[in-house]
């Protein structure tokens, strides 16, 4: 074992192939949005060889642990290459350190990410842009690199070391979540890992569903025993499967089941969305999620909303207006090009209606994207007899729209 500071945890996840990565427990949310209960991971490897070849770094705040453990691989020997498969921080943060303490290292991206690299980190030079199934051979390790434009960003790409059969992902099949110990897919909880893959997927990826796509069918043509991600664990086991979902979220295939969304200042709106909530337990339907728009990070809400069938909003009106944590939903929905599902409404007020109006609006823009379920339902200040029975058959005709379980 490596005599070194923090060095114990290099851990070999294949010959000659090292995960030095950082775990951050820190940061409460991912790109200041992402709520982050269980932390996550920046994963980097390190080829060490004829040539030492990194890929990818980690978030400039959790450079320390991985520069020792880098150090400590290294032993003396130059690092060689740093292959930049994305540019975001969480993989770039420590380009401009690496650079002063090994001067003779080259990067290799492509001319999007040599573009981000001068404009980032002040790289002008010693940076090799290579061409979308161009490969590098670094003396006994050769790797093919593959572009995956807007997964996540313009410049990102996967590399494949052939070899091995490794494919070095970045943000693809990435998720949530630092490792616990477990850094391989077959040492954590599986389902934990999918839902946390999913919330990746969703709000981080899930705008360039169709690049994903196209991504993913440059994944299905190699032969892959190991892939590593950028963050989440490491996925040996069950490679198929992961590939399996991503094209299933890609694809918008949803599983049935509903989700039920409400903004509610004083309890009144909230008293109509449980109304439509039970009425769909009722009639069979199951999972329902529930989620105080208030309340929930939007994060979690999102992944339901893309997980499941049937949607139901209902939400107060604040001063004329839609209520605020509700209009950011309904953005995010649309900046996310999220429809495709059966949806429900109910709008309350009590002396100027506008949640309703605007949420239909919302419903209208989707230009039939979404399937409206009947009936639009608007309560004045707290709902009535009259009303629930509304709510009763939004319910009914919502489990009838999705199907019972
Ligand atoms: Fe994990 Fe798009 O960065």
């Amino acid at each position: 074992m490596l005599e070194n500071y923090n060095a114990g945890n290099v851990i070999e996840v294949a010959d000659s192939v090292f995960w030095i990565g950082s775990n951050d427990r820190e940061t409460d949310k991912f790109e200041g949005l992402w709520t982050l209960p269980m932390g996550v991971a920046y994963n980097s490897y390190l080829i060490r060889g004829e040539k030492n070849v990194l890929i990818d770094t980690v978030k400039s705040s959790f450079m320390d642990d991985f520069l020792c453990r880098l150090a400590a691989l290294l032993d003396g020997k130059p690092l060689d290459y740093v292959i930049v498969n994305h540019m975001e921080p969480d993989h770039s943060g420590s380009i401009d350190i690496i650079r002063r303490l090994y001067p003779g290292v080259e990067f290799v991206g492509n001319a999007k990410t040599a573009e981000m690299m001068k404009n980032f980190y002040g790289v002008r030079d010693r940076v090799i842009a290579v061409k979308d199934g161009e490969s590098l051979d670094f003396g006994g390790h050769k790797l093919v690199f593959a572009f995956a434009p807007m997964v996540h960003w313009p410049e990102s790409m996967v590399s494949y070391e052939p070899n091995l059969k490794i494919l070095f992902s970045n943000d693809i099949f990435g998720g949530f979540g630092a490792l616990e110990g477990g850094v391989f897919d077959d040492e954590v909880n599986f389902d934990w890992t999918v839902r946390e893959t999913m919330r990746y997927y969703v709000n981080i990826v899930g705008r360039y569903a169709k690049p994903a796509s196209k991504a993913l069918e440059k994944v299905r043509s190699l032969d892959i025993s190991l892939i590593c991600p950028a963050h989440g664990p490491i996925w040996r086991k069950d490679i198929e499967k992961i590939i399996g979902l991503y094209e299933k979220w890609s694809r918008h295939e949803t599983d049935r089941g509903a989700v039920v969304v409400y903004g509610s200042m004083y309890g009144n709106t909230k008293a109509a969305a449980d109304a439509i909530s039970r009425s769909m337990s009722v009639e069979g339907v199951n999972p329902i999620q529930v989620h105080d728009i208030s309340r929930s990070n939007m994060s979690f809400v999102t992944t339901d909303i893309w997980r499941y069938s049937g949607l139901v909003l209902a939400c107060c009106t604040y001063n004329m207006e839609l209520y605020p944590p509700m209009a950011g939903l309904l953005r995010l929905l649309e900046n996310k090009g999220m429809t495709g599902r059966h949806i429900g409404l109910c709008g309350t007020y009590s002396w100027a209606s506008a949640a309703l109006r605007e949420m239909s609006e919302f419903v209208d823009r989707s230009g039939g994207g979404w399937t409206l379920v009947e009936p639009k339902i608007e309560i004045k200040s707290h709902p009535g007899e009259a009303d629930l029975e509304q709510c009763g058959l939004l319910g009914r005709n919502m489990a009838e729209a999705i199907g019972k379980k």
